[in-house]
C-alpha cells in the first residue's frame, strides 16, 4: 500500500473508511509502513481528530493486529482494570493480586511510562528478575493456574498498540480522546474479559485536563466496550496531585507492597478500594459495595493479597522475597530531604512537573530506546491543604548522584507551591460512568 495517500487524507481532514484503518494498521504491524510514516499519521490524527465510527474502526484494526487471550473455558469471571495515566498511580500493582486473590481471573496487559505518567510494566520490572514479556500461551496457563498474569504488549498480542504507544510517547501525540481510547480498548478487548473497570484521571496531571473531555473519554471507552459485549465501568479520579506518596518505579512498587500488607497511604487506598469494588461487582463476586470492601479488607488483613503477589512474582521469574523485604528492590545511590522554603499552606503538588522530574532523574524516557533507572524518584509527604513551617520536610529525593539531587530539588521547588491559603483539591473519586450514563460517585 502507498502509506502517503492515507496520511494525506487524514492530514487534509477527511474521514477514513474501516477498510482503510484496517489496512494501514495491518501494514504498520507487519513492518510495511515505517515509524516515521506512522508518526506523521498519528500527528494528523491528533490534529484532525476521528469521529466515533473511525475511533471504533481504529480500535478494531489495532485489536485485529494480534491474537487474543482465550480464557472462555475458565469458570471464573475475567475482569481487568486500566488507568488513563497518572503520577504515583500504582493501583494496578495492588488490584491485580488483591482481586485475583478473591477468585476473579485478572488478565492484566499494561503499558510503559507515557508522557509524564508512569507505567505499570516499568514498575513491575523494578522487581529483580520479573518478566513482563509473556507469550499468549504462558499468560493463559498462568491465569489458569494462579488467576492472574501481568504482561506487556508483544508481537503476538496488541502489537500495533505496542509500537504506536511508544511512538506517541516520543512524538507528543498522547493527549487525544480517540488515540487514548483505541490504545486502551484494543489491548483490553484482546484479553477476553467479562468486564473492565477504567480509572479515568482528571485534573492538571491527567492527559486531558478539562472535565468535559475526561467524561467524553470515559463515555467513548464505555461505548467501545459495549460494541464488543464487554461491560465497562469508568470512575473519574483525581490527578491534580500525585496519588499516594511514592513517585518513581521501585519506590511505587514498594508502596504497592506496603498497601498489600495493610500499610498504604489513605488516598491511595481510597482510590484502590473504589476501583476494586467495581471489579468485584462486575465479576458478580460481591453484591454491593459494602460486601466488596469487607472482602478486600479481609484479603489484605489475612495476608492473602500479599501472598498472591508473591505467587505472581514467582510465576513471572521475579524474586518473591521483595514482598516480605522491600529493601531487596533496587535502591538509589543517594537521597536527600527537600524542605519547605517558607511557612504557609501547601497550595499544590503538580503531578506533571513531578512526572517530568522523574524523567530528568533518569526514571522515564524521552525517546523510544531510553532505558529507565528504577531507583530514582520522590517520596512526597507534603499534602495539599496542610500547614507547614519553614524547614519542614516536604519530600525525599532519590537519585543517582549529586547532580540528580540538584535536579530533583529544582523540580520540587517548581512542583510544590506554598501560599497563604489553598483551594480545595479535587474529590478523590468524583463520577461513575457506565452504560447507564454518568452519575456522581458515591462509595455506598
Ligand atoms: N494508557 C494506554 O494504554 N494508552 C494510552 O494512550 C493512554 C493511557
Amino acid at each position: 500500500m502507498d502509506a502517503r495517500r492515507t496520511i494525506e487524507q487524514k492530514r487534509d481532514g477527511h474521514r477514513l473508511s474501516p477498510d482503510a484503518w484496517e489496512a494501514f494498521v495491518r501494514a504498520y504491524a507487519a513492518g510495511d509502513i515505517t515509524d516515521y510514516q506512522m508518526s506523521a499519521f498519528l500527528m494528523a490524527c491528533f490534529l484532525r481528530g476521528l469521529d466515533r465510527e473511525e475511533t471504533a474502526a481504529l480500535t478494531n484494526a489495532m485489536l485485529h493486529s494480534g491474537g487474543r487471550l482465550d480464557l472462555s473455558h475458565l469458570a471464573r469471571p475475567r475482569i481487568d482494570k486500566h488507568s488513563t495515566g497518572g503520577v504515583g498511580d500504582k493501583t494496578s500493582l495492588i488490584l491485580a493480586p488483591l482481586i485475583s486473590a478473591l477468585g476473579v481471573a485478572v488478565p492484566m496487559m499494561s503499558g510503559r511510562g507515557l508522557g509524564h505518567t508512569g507505567g505499570t510494566l516499568d514498575k513491575l520490572e523494578a522487581i529483580p528478575g520479573f518478566r513482563t514479556r509473556l507469550t499468549l500461551a504462558e499468560a493463559a496457563a498462568q491465569i489458569e493456574a494462579i488467576g492472574c498474569a501481568l504482561l506487556g504488549q508483544t508481537e503476538e498480542i496488541a502489537p500495533a498498540d505496542r509500537k504506536m504507544y511508544a511512538l506517541r510517547d516520543a512524538t507528543a501525540t498522547v493527549e487525544s480522546i480517540p488515540l487514548i481510547s483505541a490504545s486502551i480498548m484494543s489491548k483490553k478487548l484482546a484479553e477476553g474479559l467479562t468486564g473492565l473497570v477504567l480509572d479515568v484521571k482528571r485534573g492538571s496531571g491527567a492527559f486531558l485536563t478539562d472535565l468535559d473531555a475526561e467524561l467524553e473519554l470515559a463515555r467513548t471507552m464505555v461505548s467501545l466496550g459495549a460494541d464488543h459485549g464487554c461491560p465497562v465501568v469508568a470512575l473519574l479520579t483525581a490527578m491534580d496531585r500525585p496519588l499516594g506518596r511514592a513517585c518513581g518505579n521501585a519506590l511505587e512498587t514498594e508502596e504497592a507492597i506496603l498497601a498489600l500488607r495493610g500499610e498504604g497511604p489513605e488516598d491511595l487506598m481510597e482510590v484502590t478500594f473504589a476501583l476494586g469494588a467495581e471489579m468485584l461487582l462486575l465479576a458478580g463476586v460481591a453484591r454491593e459495595p459494602g460486601d466488596a470492601r469487607r472482602m478486600m479488607d479481609h484479603a489484605i488483613a489475612s495476608g492473602r493479597a500479599a501472598a498472591q503477589f508473591q505467587r505472581i512474582i514467582e510465576a513471572q521469574g521475579g524474586n518473591p522475597a521483595v514482598v516480605d523485604d522491600p529493601a531487596l528492590l533496587p535502591q538509589a545511590a543517594v537521597r536527600d530531604v527537600h524542605a519547605a522554603p517558607r511557612a504557609g499552606v501547601i497550595a499544590g503538588v503538580e503531578p506533571r512537573a513531578i512526572g517530568y522530574g522523574i524523567t530528568a532523574l533518569g526514571g522515564g524516557r524521552t525517546k523510544v530506546s531510553d532505558v529507565v533507572d528504577p531507583t530514582v524518584g520522590f517520596v512526597i509527604t507534603a499534602r495539599p491543604g496542610a500547614r507547614v513551617e519553614r524547614g519542614d520536610p516536604l519530600a525525599t529525593i532519590f537519585a543517582r548522584d549529586a547532580a540528580g539531587i540538584a535536579a530533583g530539588r529544582a523540580c520540587l521547588a517548581q512542583a510544590i507551591t506554598i501560599a497563604d491559603r489553598a483551594e480545595a483539591p479535587l474529590p478523590l473519586v468524583s463520577h461513575r460512568v457506565s452504560g447507564a450514563g454518568v452519575t456522581p460517585y458515591s462509595a455506598a
